[in-house]
């Protein structure tokens, strides 16, 4: 199959414990060991839904959901107030309901190809309109060495803390009321 051809015989499929694994390197090992080893039993324990985008030959890309919340606890206060804004003071809150993408990967042969983006289009849009939960901002734990992508997928930074040694990561937030 030529690569045009894998591009449009793409499909998005929710793993299950019977999903046998097709070829993926996303080029970062932890990212490439959580789909192998740990996806599913996240799933059994319901601690993340795992969704894998692919074609006959290969995983292209996957993302993992779990419910979330952006709260004022790990706000900074001039961000705070800038999503206070978007409600009315009767809905102003100290917390908003939201979905954290857990862990987002595309496979290092269709990397660049606006595939990432293609997914994070398809999540903003399933729930603002086809969510069947409240849900109004989408969150990520981006890895330092991705936030760029973030940026251009129009994601800002709750706070200014830098977390973790090893793999360093902002908090960073999607606010889905702004899609027309
Ligand atoms: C980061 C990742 C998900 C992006 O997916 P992708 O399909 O390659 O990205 P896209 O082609 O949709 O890129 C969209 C834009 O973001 C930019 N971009 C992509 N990855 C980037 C990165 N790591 N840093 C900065 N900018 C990046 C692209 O240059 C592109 O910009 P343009 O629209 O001006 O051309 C993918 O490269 C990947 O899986 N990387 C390894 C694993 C990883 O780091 N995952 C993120 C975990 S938080």
């Amino acid at each position: 199959m030529g690569f045009e051809q894998k591009i449009q015989a793409m499909r998005i499929v929710r793993l299950d414990d019977e999903y046998h694994f097709k070829h993926f390197d996303c080029g970062d090992n932890d990212l490439n060991e959580f789909l192998l080893k740990d996806a599913k039993d996240y799933q059994r324990r319901l601690l993340a839904v795992t969704y894998l985008i692919e074609n006959e030959d290969d995983i292209v890309a996957y993302f993992s959901l779990a419910n979330d919340k952006i709260s004022l606890n790990e706000s900074t206060k001039s961000v705070w107030r800038k999503i206070k804004r978007n409600f009315p003071r009767s809905k102003h809150r100290r917390d908003y309901p939201a979905v954290k993408i857990g862990r987002l990967a595309v496979n290092k042969s269709y990397q660049g190809l606006q595939i990432g983006t293609i997914v994070m289009n398809y999540l903003k849009n399933l729930f603002k309109s086809r969510s069947r939960t409240g849900c109004a901002y989408l969150t990520v734990d981006a890895l330092s060495k991705a936030v760029g992508f973030y940026e251009k997928n129009g994601f800002d930074y709750l706070c200014d803390k830098v977390s973790g040694q090893d793999y360093p990561t902002r908090l960073m937030y999607f606010d889905i009321n702004r899609l027309k």
